[in-house]
């Protein structure tokens, strides 16, 4: 089918936009007026349609909730320095997705129908895009089995939703991280390049239990070995050791994070050396103590970047030197905040500017 051009809408006629206090936002807190819906049946996509945010109604053999044929993306739109609305790296994001449905082997929403789904949502919602500098709009648009039916197989139906909601600027405090060396969060030939819900749900039980022990996150380390990091919770990890922007290479264990990519490429751009290569355990011991690594950090579209102020090793807790705005990761940091404001040229073409 695929007929998008101008997606019928149905506004609501309760907007609850007036119960948000835009100074004092949380992130996940509150759910703009509108959402996009598209089903996929007998082989194609449906009309999407813009519709009043509002709950689902779900038969209770839905296969997504029993067999896990659930993607999710997690993106933002800006309010530009001049009014003007921009999305940041839709197409990356649009790559990676479909990238995740293939793998969970569900139907992908066409280019069209995400690109021109999530442009003209935010257009009908385009009072929630916050103007506090540093705010956005969080985009998710998401796939799910539908298809009712209780034994397990590939689900011949789908739906695709895209909400938004206003979310603050996260200056996040600096924050503690455990190596994990039990639990794995993905394995080699696995899904955890892929932004599945099941990855996250296998993920809770270990990252409480870091929590329990004084850490805000853990620090997956590879499921063969244990002993090369791999990335955090919701992040991608970054070092600087030895003067040098280090990360682990993307393979099909690490999410292709777009916040990774984009601080890879600033730094690389701006003349910094850099390094994607497999970090192991006893690297960074090392350069604890011979006091070569002077910055670790998460990368990611929640906070951009989430800087680190403990890492514990098998145990110990190595501390990073107390960081200043002149690290190069708030470089790094306030060089992509300025591209995606229109302050500096978007040499990449990573804004979508609606
Ligand atoms: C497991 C995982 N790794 C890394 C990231 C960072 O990716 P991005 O920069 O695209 O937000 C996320 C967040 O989406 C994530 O969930």
């Amino acid at each position: 089918m695929e007929i998008i051009a101008d997606i019928p809408v149905r506004k609501t006629n309760h907007s609850s936009i007036s119960e948000v206090d835009f100074n004092k936002l949380e992130f996940g807190k509150y759910i703009a007026d509108h959402m996009l819906v598209c089903d996929y049946a007998g082989g194609e996509w449906k009309q999407p349609q813009i519709v009043p945010y509002g709950n689902l109604s779900l038969s209770p053999s839905a296969l997504a909730l029993h067999y896990g044929q659930t993607v999710f993306e997690g993106m933002k739109a800006f309010r530009m320095h001049d009014g003007r609305i921009n999305i940041f790296r839709m197409e990356k994001h649009y790559d990676r997705f479909v990238k995740s449905l293939q793998r969970m082997c569900m139907a992908v929403p066409t280019k069209d129908i995400f690109m021109d789904g999530l442009v003209q949502l935010i257009s009908v919602d385009e009072a929630w895009v916050p103007t506090q500098q540093g705010h956005a709009l969080y985009l998710r648009p998401f796939v799910f089995a539908s298809e009712a039916r209780f034994g397990v197989k590939v689900s011949d139906e789908y739906r695709f939703i895209i909400f938004t909601g206003p979310v603050p600027a996260l200056y996040a405090d600096p924050i503690k991280v455990k190596v994990e060396t039990n639990y794995i969060r993905a394995a080699r030939g696995g899904t955890g390049f892929a932004k599945c819900g099941g990855n996250y749900g296998a993920s809770f039980l270990p990252t409480q239990n870091a929590r329990l022990a004084g850490y805000d996150q853990v620090l997956w380390t590879d499921a063969k070995e244990n002993k090369f990091i791999e990335e955090s919770g919701m992040m991608n990890v970054m070092f600087v050791i030895n003067d040098t922007l280090v990360t682990a290479p993307l393979s099909d264990s690490i999410l292709d994070g777009v916040t990774r990519d984009s601080l890879l490429t600033l730094a690389n751009d701006m003349g910094y050396k850099t390094e994607e290569r497999a970090i192991a355990i006893t690297e960074l011991e090392q350069a604890f103590k011979s006091g070569t690594i002077t910055e670790a950090f998460g990368a990611g579209t929640a906070a951009v970047v989430a800087p680190i102020k403990t890492i514990n090793i098998n145990g110990i807790d190595c501390m990073l030197p107390e960081y200043d705005e002149n690290k190069l990761m708030f470089t790094l940091k306030n060089k992509l905040e300025q591209i995606r404001l229109g302050m500096e040229a978007d040499v990449h073409g990573w804004n979508y500017i609606i």
